[in-house]
């Protein structure tokens, strides 16, 4: 019997073939500039398949969204196309790829803006604790409603960029404690506005930029990826299960047409076995549902979690290190493991020198 995880399903206009999804990886290949290098193109290339998702690494909505160095943007001619190369390579072998729209927010820094503006975010409250490099975070300057209206104006010309460069679609950066998951959780977000407050409030950015991206580049080509419970970088909520249930209802009531909505286990990292928290969700959303996080050193339950759920499931490090993932988990082969060292370097080692299963049997 065909397992769910190999059987197709349909994401907006896309008639995908299988249900393995490759994860939004950062992984800094990028030029200096935040332009999609060869590297990048040679990358998603090797893990297309015919009717297969990939999403890309975040990417920057505009000089200002913050985030690192040789991250990739698509708020210029020369990022989109640099993309487009990467979007044909990734069509030629009938995959689909979505990019994942990024900002940082108080997660950023001020050396890496733009006259070295402060880093914003719903409120002045800083990551607690100290950054990659050792210093203490900045404090973020709270933005005005105005500016709120701002972004969510990048999000869109940043998606209709994202259609220009041949992307089948856009995953709007819910997740892991950047921008509007900083307006989401209670722990980051003190705003006495409409932006702030009660959950309604605190979802409204969110559900503002998934309308207006919506608008502009059409509903089934517009997801959204969420990390409900996540700690990472300092998030919490004191109405876990309440807050994301509301924006999933939300959504479904909104825009049932959504390309999917995809749901990170909470701090899959932290803990020794894998838990599905994400049921309160998946009953809510009736369309596709991708499943991320923790399934890379998992993949039986991630099969079995298909068979169970009809889910998509995103796997990112396995991915990593199997370019070939999709076929390995068909086959049965076993898993490359992968190296952390060479996650975030800036070149083709660990990057596209994984070897696919039939080379590593010559
Ligand atoms: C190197 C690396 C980079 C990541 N970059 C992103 C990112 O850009 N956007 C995002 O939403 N998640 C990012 N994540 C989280 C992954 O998408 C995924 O949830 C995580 O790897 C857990 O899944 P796994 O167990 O299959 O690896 C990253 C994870 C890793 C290891």
């Amino acid at each position: 019997m065909l397992k769910k995880i190999f059987s197709p399903i349909k994401v907006g206009t896309n008639s995908l073939q299988h249900r393995v999804v490759l994860c939004p990886l950062t992984r800094f290949r990028s030029d200096p500039a935040s332009v999609p290098s060869a590297l990048q193109a040679e990358y998603y290339k090797q893990r297309a398949t015919d009717g297969g998702l990939l999403i890309t690494e975040a990417t920057l909505i505009s000089p200002s969204a913050g985030g690192y160095p040789r991250a990739p943007g698509i708020f210029n001619k020369e990022q989109i196309e640099g993309w487009k190369k990467v979007t044909s390579a990734v069509h030629e072998k009938k995959g689909v790829i979505f990019t994942q729209l990024w900002h940082v927010g108080r997660v950023g820094s001020k050396f890496l803006n733009p006259n070295q503006k402060q880093v914003v975010s719903a409120s002045e409250i800083p990551v607690s604790g100290k950054n990659p490099q050792g210093n203490d975070y900045e404090v973020p300057r709270a933005l005005q409603v105005d500016e709120i209206k701002e972004i969510v104006n990048d999000y869109t010309q940043s998606a209709k960029n994202a259609i220009e460069a041949g992307f089948d679609g856009v995953e709007l950066h819910g997740a892991n404690g950047y921008l509007i998951d900083q307006f989401i959780n209670s722990s980051s977000n003190k705003r006495t506005d409409m932006y702030g407050g009660s959950i309604e409030n605190r979802a409204r950015f969110a559900l503002e930029i998934v309308d207006s991206v919506a608008k502009a580049v059409g509903v089934e080509r517009t997801a959204i990826r969420f990390s409900p419970g996540n700690s990472y970088q300092d998030m919490g909520d004191d109405t876990v299960i309440e807050t994301w249930s509301y924006i999933t209802s939300q959504l479904q009531k909104r825009h049932p047409d959504l390309a999917y909505l995809h749901f990170m286990e909470a701090d899959a990292f932290l803990k020794d076995k894998l838990v599905d928290t994400l049921e309160p969700y998946r009953a809510l959303w009736k369309g596709p549902f991708i499943t991320a996080n923790g399934y890379s050193t998992a993949p039986d339950q991630a099969i079995e979690l298909a068979e169970k759920t009809g889910d998509l499931v995103a796997f990112g490090r396995a991915f990593i290190s199997n370019p070939d993932l999709v076929e390995r988990l068909r086959q049965g082969h076993e898993l490359a493991q992968f190296d952390n060292s060479t996650f975030y370097t800036n070149d083709a080692a660990g990057y596209t020198d994984y070897p696919f299963y039939n080379e590593t049997k010559n």
